[in-house]
């Protein structure tokens, strides 16, 4: 038998895992000594988040957070996933068995980690232990792998390659306004929703910011696109992607849910292990989840010279991580950043 308020302390931390836009799509059923997790298929919005891929990845982020937080609780951990079948909600039963009492030397890391969306900066590079101790995060590398680019003019190119992402964001009226409704737009709405996109934490300059809003409506984008309004905002943020000490990726060896949840395992650990180490650091995924539509053949509602450009990207990607059968599942910046403006909130865990 476990203690449910040891579960509930150990669910506390494991919320504060990342999700795509904060969507958080995730319950617990609590058992005699272990737990059930299930799958929320409509918080992630489906565009970006093709197959559940994305909220996977948060799955995988999740457990990982529970891995770290159970032994303090007492517990030891095993983790038996999808136990219905791939296709079932139901991602995974995770075992508590009682143990020694020990705090993960990440512990606490996990309420400490935060997207960072600020410029970081150009100058300080990483030490070969950081990066090692960044690539090697995860105990268990048999299911996946990071890697991390710190070539300036690499870095130069991926940082251009995924900011495509928002070339197609901005001018497919489809993706615009997916975008524009998963923002929290005030302090306010944050207190209350706890959860999507909160506005604050995408540390937009001032001036952009203040006319932000007004991008909210479809026609005024489709306007200032034809005067290349998409392409500036990409070209700014490409500087932003790029700025850092390196830009790292989460390769899987396949597209299956199992590997997409092994790929936040191993994002978390990094994450964790940069936030231990004093960096910032900020997932760009667009153009990757985009990619597995294309690579798919899921291509509706994408017009073809989006089609094309995301797949330029995406060879960019390749080319600079060495990359041919394996799948891209994550990508990221990592490095020396002020601290973030604003964070965003958690719902406590939902016990059903
Ligand atoms: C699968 C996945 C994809 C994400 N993609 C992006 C991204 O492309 N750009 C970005 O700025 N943040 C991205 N994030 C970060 C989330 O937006 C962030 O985790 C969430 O808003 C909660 O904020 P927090 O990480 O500060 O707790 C992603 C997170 C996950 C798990």
């Amino acid at each position: 038998m476990i203690e449910r308020s040891h579960v509930l302390s150990i669910l506390e931390m494991a919320v504060y895992a990342p999700s795509g836009d904060n969507s958080q799509p995730w319950e617990f059923k609590i058992g005699p000594d272990f737990i059930e997790i299930f799958n929320l298929p409509d918080r992630d919005n489906a565009f970006y988040n093709y197959e559940q891929r994305g909220s996977l990845v948060a799955h995988g982020a999740l457990l990982e957070n529970i891995c770290i937080a159970a032994p303090a609780q007492g517990y030891r951990t095993i983790i038996n996933l999808f136990p219905l079948g791939e296709e079932n909600n139901l991602v995974a039963r995770v075992e508590f068995h009682p143990t020694e009492s020990v705090r993960h030397p990440l512990l606490e890391a996990i309420k400490a980690r935060t997207t960072n969306r600020k410029l970081y900066r150009k100058d300080k590079p990483l030490t070969g232990e950081q990066v090692h101790l960044l690539q090697e995060a995860h105990p268990d590398y048999s299911a996946g792998r990071v890697f991390l680019v710190d070539d300036r003019t690499q870095m130069d190119l991926l940082g251009k390659a995924v900011s495509v992402n928002e070339v197609v964001a901005l001018e497919n009226k489809k993706l615009h306004d997916i975008f524009f409704q998963g923002i929290v737009w005030t302090a306010e709405e944050e207190k209350e929703k706890k959860r999507g996109l909160y506005l604050k934490t995408m540390e937009l300059p001032l001036p952009m910011a203040k006319i932000f809003p007004l991008f909210k409506r479809w026609p005024i984008v489709n306007v200032l696109n034809k005067i290349g309004f998409a392409k500036m905002a990409a070209k700014g943020n490409a500087s932003i992607y790029s700025s850092g000490s390196a830009i790292g990726l989460v390769v899987i060896p396949s597209r299956s849910a199992i590997d997409y949840i092994w790929a936040g395992r191993l994002m978390q650990r990094t994450w964790l292990t940069a936030t231990q180490l004093g960096l910032s650091f900020q997932p760009v995924t667009g153009v990757l989840f985009l990619m597995q539509r294309i690579l798919t053949g899921a291509t509706e509602g994408l017009e073809d010279k989006h089609i094309k450009a995301l797949s330029s990207s995406y060879e960019v990607i390749k080319r600079a991580f060495n990359i041919n059968n394996e799948t891209a599942a994550i990508l990221f910046r990592v490095g020396y950043g002020d601290f973030p403006s604003a964070r965003s909130s958690r719902l406590p865990p939902r016990i059903i």
